[in-house]
């Protein structure tokens, strides 16, 4: 599979250079003092780079601490030198005031180990949500050849015989605890029945979409993302992947040959059938933006919102993780599509070959977990795409709409798909636990929940806090979901039908931060418009009292973060660091 024609190893500037050999001396002899030899060096092998997610602190991705040794073996076999290195841990639930903050963070810290030491190829190791995202992004803005290694979900999670997938258990213990069901100690029973192994969440959450996205891209080898951590094939797959990347180095497979705007396509549909997370959102206009392809706004209901739910796994659905992978995973998902003509199947992969050549037997023989295109799960499952005096841009996830909700909101004789809803305006989540369950705010099933100060700049960073429950009375008397709104995201995990990443946000002056509790709004899935049914004048008028408070920084990069980060409908990037892309086409001076 190894394409001959020789390229000449950007390791080699370092590693073999006539004009500087003091420096070429200088270099060899650090790396020496754990062994290496400068024969292994100078070899003229690639120097591949594992970039190392896994870490005590980021326990989602801690598998591939054991797995490295196979992606290293696979290496070594192909020909390569592996060099492994930390890149800056994720772990999205832990971590405050929100791992969102960490992306970016993590991304530029990629960008110049990959750009500044002697490496030729990297092996990205991703899990826990936005590890993929951060270091495909850097990935592609330096451009040297790359391949994604999934560390897989955990194994599926039990309690009283019963499926119990990561982080749509909380949400539904949390509706369960205040309807007085269970007490707090069966809360954690099964929240943690939930994580029975290493590996990311086993549930269809930010985590496996993100792998699952890769995968769409073309850029991890087929099958990888929803392989269960602990499985044999996981350890297979982690030594191919090393044997693969050393074979992309001599053939110059980089990212830029591969990110195309057919591959983000790709990927846009792909999220739409497995009932991916609405944070794909962000993370897939991020990624697609640091390569160079702009997706307009409207991308996700052109492309995405009138496909299928064909994968049955929570939140949108019932199963989890290792039944996926039985029923076929990502490429049986995809398979679907390529049958409908709803795939791009001529992107080339990491593979070396095309998504269509690499489908070729990807067939689900488990139709109960991923079923056929023309008979789904839901049709229509995919983002609809809202915009009005609210905010320019919000998604809202179909796929998780529940019966209960679309028969109150979304089934008035008439007035199918509209409703209007009086508004319950908090400003972050500290507000929302202090004051939902207060009598004075005489909340009912005729209102709307709306969450400001969590976006960009609010929160900062974004947090996940937009799918609110409604009070505790209201979930006793059987109201289970409210509609809700914000400028936050919410958990890739959660069923609720949010309407979510509004931009721009409260904070930077959006419509949101003029509307008041007690307003009418107004929500017209047909039309696709979300709006205030507050005059113009009146709106004009609430500008008077200025945008609601947020919180200081607490950190240096807070900061910064605050000052250079754009907004959700933009992917969340740092907008500077767009003007660099392709970086290797130039060394780093000595
Ligand atoms: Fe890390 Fe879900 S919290 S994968
Ligand atoms: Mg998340």
């Amino acid at each position: 599979m190894t394409d001959a024609i020789p390229v000449r190893l950007r390791s080699r500037d370092w590693f073999d250079n006539p004009e500087r050999w003091d420096m070429t001396a200088l270099y060899l002899e650090r790396f020496m003092n754990y062994g290496v030899t400068p024969e292994e060096l100078q070899s003229g092998k690639p120097i591949i780079g594992i970039a190392q997610s896994g870490s005590d602190l980021s326990p989602c991705n801690r598998i591939h601490l054991d797995l490295a040794k196979r992606v290293r073996d696979g290496i070594r076999d192909a020909g390569g030198i592996p060099i492994e290195f930390p890149v800056h841990p994720i772990f999205e639930n832990c971590r405050r005031p929100t791992a969102a903050l960490d992306r970016n963070l993590a991304y530029l810290g990629l960008v110049e180990l990959l750009n500044g030491y002697p490496i030729d190829g990297v092996v990205l190791t991703t899990g826990c949500d936005k590890t993929t995202p951060s270091q495909v992004m850097a990935a592609t803005t330096v451009d040297i050849p790359a391949i994604v290694l999934s560390g897989g979900p955990m194994l599926d999670g039990w309690h009283e015989g019963e499926l119990v997938g990561s982080g749509t258990v909380i949400w539904r213990s949390r509706r369960a605890l205040a309807a007085g069901e269970i007490d707090e100690a069966e809360f954690l029973r099964r929240a943690t029945s939930s994580a029975p192994s290493a590996g990311h969440c086993n549930s269809m959450g930010t985590a496996s979409t993100m792998n699952a996205v890769a995968e769409a891209l073309g850029l991890s080898l087929t099958g990888c993302a929803a392989i269960p951590a602990p499985y044999r094939e996981r350890g297979q797959i982690a030594y191919r992947t090393g044997q693969r990347i050393v074979e992309m180095v001599h053939a110059d497979l980089r990212p830029a040959k591969i990110l195309t705007r057919e591959a983000f396509l790709n990927a846009i549909a792909t999220v739409t059938v497995c009932g991916g997370s609405s944070n794909a959102q962000p993370h897939i206009v991020a990624m697609a933006r640091h390569a160079g392809v702009a997706l307009e706004q409207d991308v996700w209901y052109d492309h995405g919102y009138h496909l299928p739910l064909l994968v049955n796994m929570q939140p949108a659905g019932k199963y989890l993780g290792e039944r996926f992978h039985r029923a076929g995973g990502v490429p049986a998902a995809m398979w679907e599509l390529l049958q409908a003509g709803k795939l791009h199947g001529d992107c080339l992969t990491v593979t070396g070959r095309t998504i269509a050549e690499n489908l070729a037997e990807a067939e689900s023989n488990d139709r109960e977990v991923i079923r056929p295109f023309a008979e789904p799960l839901q049709e229509n499952a995919g983002f609809l795409v809202l915009s009005g005096n609210l905010f320019d841009f919000a998604i809202m996830k179909t796929s998780v709409i529940s019966a209960e909700f679309r028969k109150r909101y979304l089934s008035r004789p008439g007035a199918e798909n509209v409703f209007e809803a009086r508004a319950i305006v908090f400003d972050g989540s500290d507000d929302y636990h202090h004051r939902i369950n207060d009598p004075a705010l005489n909340i009912d099933a005729d209102c709307i929940l709306v969450m400001r100060s969590s976006g960009v700049l609010g929160w900062p960073g974004s947090a996940e806090v937009v799918n609110m429950q409604p009070p505790d009375a209201l979930i006793r008397a059987g109201v289970n979901w409210l509609p809700t709104l914000g400028d936050g995201r919410q958990s890739g995990t959660s069923d609720s039908p949010s309407i979510l990443n509004a931009s721009p946000e409260s904070a930077a002056g959006g419509g949101l931060a003029w509307l008041r509790t007690g307003d009418t709004i107004r929500i017209d899935l047909n039309t696709r418009r979300c709006d205030m049914l507050v005059e113009p004048e009146e709106i004009e008028r609430r500008k008077g009292d200025g945008l609601p408070e947020i919180p200081a920084n607490n950190t240096p990069w807070e900061q910064l973060a605050r000052e250079k980060t754009g907004q959700l409908a933009e992917g969340a990037v740092l907008e500077f660091a767009l003007d660099y892309r392709q970086t290797s086409k130039t060394l780093p001076r000595h």
